[in-house]
């Protein structure tokens, strides 16, 4: 299972980077703005650590203008992934990028028949926001569960990216159903890691350790 950060903070990015359990990155026009530096600065730091997926989204909503900035996004470095939101447009927009060679990441997905009509146009990922989901009392995985199984009744290659994860039990439940990737903001990355038991064990042997002759 690939493991993205949700983020546009590169001291965030570099951090889990420099551990070698960051796959990915997701960004979105809200996490660039919490920032505050130019978009295209942000983007090609994070290119130049080696994040091999880094997501990018456009902002026009009409299918010239997205094909525009999607042209323009992909051009800047391999890497990069172009998100486009599920509209209509998006749909036209995407099959049409995918076509070219651009990898799509569909964004904004919140039912398993908007899921179907990425795959059916070519988007390299598909990101359902599952925490969005719960916030208003519907069972964000339920659609995970759905999305996993009809990719896998038609062998489409859009790999499921989970989005919108709130907690280390989202990341727990997308990899027992065999989602492709999970994207989280650094604070629950950091928490996967994480273990009393494992703090206070450490503790224990570091202090019986002292007992031990030495020299
Ligand atoms: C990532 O691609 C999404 O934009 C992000 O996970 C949305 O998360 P939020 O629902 O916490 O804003």
């Amino acid at each position: 299972m690939k493991l993205f950060l949700d983020t546009a903070s590169t001291k965030e990015i570099r951090s889990m980077w420099e551990i070698g359990i960051l796959d990915g990155v997701t960004t979105n026009p809200t996490l660039v703005a919490k920032e505050g530096r130019r978009f295209e600065e942000v983007l090609l730091e994070i290119c130049a650590l080696g994040v091999p997926s880094v997501s990018a989204e456009v902002v026009a909503t009409d299918v010239e203008g997205m094909l525009r900035e999607g042209r323009h996004l992909r051009a800047l470095h391999p890497s990069i992934y172009v998100k486009v939101p599920m509209t209509p447009a998006g749909l036209r927009a995407t099959k049409i990028l995918a076509g070219e060679g651009t990898r799509v990441n569909m964004t904004l997905v919140f039912s398993a028949t908007q899921a179907l009509l990425a795959a059916k146009v070519g988007a390299a990922y598909v990101s359902p926001f599952i925490g969005r989901l719960d916030d208003q009392s519907e069972v964000g995985m339920d659609l995970i569960r759905d999305i996993v199984t009809i990719y896998a009744n038609y062998g489409f290659s859009t790999e499921v990216l989970v989005a919108s994860v709130r907690h280390p039990v989202h990341v727990l439940e997308a990899a027992k159903l065999g989602a492709h990737i999970a994207t989280m903001p650094y604070a629950v990355m950091e928490k996967l890691a994480q273990h009393p038991l494992t703090t206070i064990g450490l503790a224990r042997f570091l202090q019986d350790w002292e007992k031990v002759p030495k020299g």
